[in-house]
């Protein structure tokens, strides 16, 4: 038997990924028509052998939380829970806070994901990796290449290309060590728990001899699963890389999640392709590429739409309008002839009559091999707004006959004129 860890994170991470993060906790913002979390679980629900799926975050229970826990309950096999931390415990305290719950059943194995990455989890081919590869105190880090310049932004690794073993970890060097990087994706065997003991039982007593004896038991609790795991583990021979070169990318911008948006409806052609729309008769609208229309929304016959969009439920589309390269979240109006492209359409935002709202789509750099969409921070050098996807927070309303570009939009603006590189607050 083996169990799943999903690692949510919590309210106070997310923040490149705001104003929609506002709205939502990050890890249920839908990106090809399904909450990001949810392509984690549907991706473990492949594997009969896991039988468990464990959610640990530090969201507070909110509805949305509980609606999608409530959901989730009811459509997957596996039993689904969340194990709400106290506090920001990193990414492996939560681990080590909840170890009683991850043993119980004594699953051979877990695996753990960061929510915000997007991939083909190769999960059967990965676990068998696993067991063929370690002891019952071994892990599995999946990894995949990256250029030199961005595999600073992750964790990168050493491989001894003979064994496969993970001979050195650094998490996100100054400088370059490999351009082969940690995914976010690992199989830990259970006595990795008892590991994180020794790192818990560490921070205590340097608490207590650094002369501090306060009472915020966080601070000892909080483990760094890269830090305080992934980098002493290295070079014990206990560790193994399982290279991929499936899709991968992170979710960290609005424009990473166009990106991901991108990359799952891809991958709905192999996993679910009955997910995609098909055009082609005089009801249905024109479909170009790779498109998500739920079917609770209205999209007119006369729309074009595509590639790489999703139309979440409750959204109403007008003749004439245009659609690509972006998200139309639920009860979005998107009025008679108005054109998106690189976008992202907040919860019933209303775009007018022969508006066009449109941003700059971040590609990886088509010509560098294994080149990843890069998050990096909303302005440039100089202090101006990096020119990028246009975001409209929820229930913006945009004018007839108006251009919105490059621009976020923050919730309940009406926007009344044209606008170019601008944060509307
Ligand atoms: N439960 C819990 N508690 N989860 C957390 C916490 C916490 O206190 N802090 C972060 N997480 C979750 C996030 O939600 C996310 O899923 C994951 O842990 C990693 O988040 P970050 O700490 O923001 O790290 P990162 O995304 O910049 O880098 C990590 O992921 C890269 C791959 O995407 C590292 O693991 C890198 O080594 C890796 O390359
Ligand atoms: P690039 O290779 O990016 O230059 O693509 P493109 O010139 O085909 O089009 P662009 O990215 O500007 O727009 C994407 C699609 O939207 C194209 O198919 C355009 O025909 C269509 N489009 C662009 N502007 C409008 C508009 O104002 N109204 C409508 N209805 N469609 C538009």
């Amino acid at each position: 038997m083996w169990k799943a860890i999903i690692l949510i994170g919590g309210p106070d991470k997310g923040t490149r990924f705001r104003p929609l993060s506002l709205d939502i906790p990050k890890p249920l913002f839908p990106v090809a028509g399904l909450p990001m979390v949810q392509h984690h679980i549907e991706a473990c629900c492949q594997v009969p052998e896991i039988k468990e799926i464990l959610l640990i975050g530090f969201f507070p229970l909110s509805d949305e939380l509980k609606n999608f826990l409530a959901y989730a309950k009811k459509a997957f096999t596996p039993s689904i829970r969340y194990l709400q931390e106290y506090t920001s415990l990193g990414t492996g305290g939560g681990l080590y806070h909840f170890r009683d719950q991850i043993s119980a059943g004594s699953p051979s194995a877990f695996l753990v994901f960061n929510v915000d990455v997007c991939c083909n989890f190769p999960l059967q081919d990965i676990l068998h990796f696993h067991s063929s590869k370690t002891a019952d105190d071994g892990i599995t880090i999946v990894a995949t290449e990256a250029t030199h310049q961005e595999s600073m932004s992750y964790g990168c690794l050493v491989e001894d290309k003979k064994t496969g073993e993970a001979t050195h970890y650094v998490e996100k060097p100054e400088t370059f060590v490999s351009s082969l990087i940690n995914c976010g994706v690992y199989v830990f065997s259970q006595k990795v728990l008892q590991y994180m003991e020794n790192v818990f039982k560490e921070h205590q007593s340097e608490r207590f001899d650094g002369g501090d004896n306060g009472s915020d038991s966080s601070f000892t609790e909080r483990i760094s699963l890269e830090k305080d795991i992934l980098y002493p583990y290295a070079g014990s021979g206990k560790m193994f890389v399982y290279k991929t070169k499936e899709v991968w990318g992170q979710i960290k911008s609005a424009a990473s999640a166009i990106h991901a948006n991108k990359l799952y409806l891809s991958l709905y052609h192999k996993t679910n392709p009955g997910r995609l729309a098909v055009g082609g008769d005089k009801q249905t609208p024109t479909i170009i590429g790779d498109v998500f229309i739920h079917k609770n929304a209205e999209v007119h016959s006369t729309a074009v739409i595509g590639p790489n969009v999703t139309i979440d439920e409750r959204v109403v589309i007008g003749p004439g309008v245009r659609v690509s390269n972006s998200i139309v979240l639920p009860g979005a109006v998107l009025k008679d002839h108005s054109c998106v492209l690189n976008s992202i359409i907040g919860w019933e935002s209303t775009v007018g009559q022969w508006s066009r709202v449109e941003g700059t789509a971040h590609q990886p750099d088509p010509n560098t091999q294994f080149s990843k969409i890069v998050s990096g921070g909303l302005f440039n050098e100089d202090g101006r707004l990096c020119p990028s996807i246009t975001v409209l927070g929820r229930q913006v309303t945009v004018a007839p006959e108006i251009v919105v570009l490059n621009s976020i939009v923050l919730p309940n603006k009406a926007i009344q004129s044209s606008s170019k590189n601008l944060i509307i607050l």
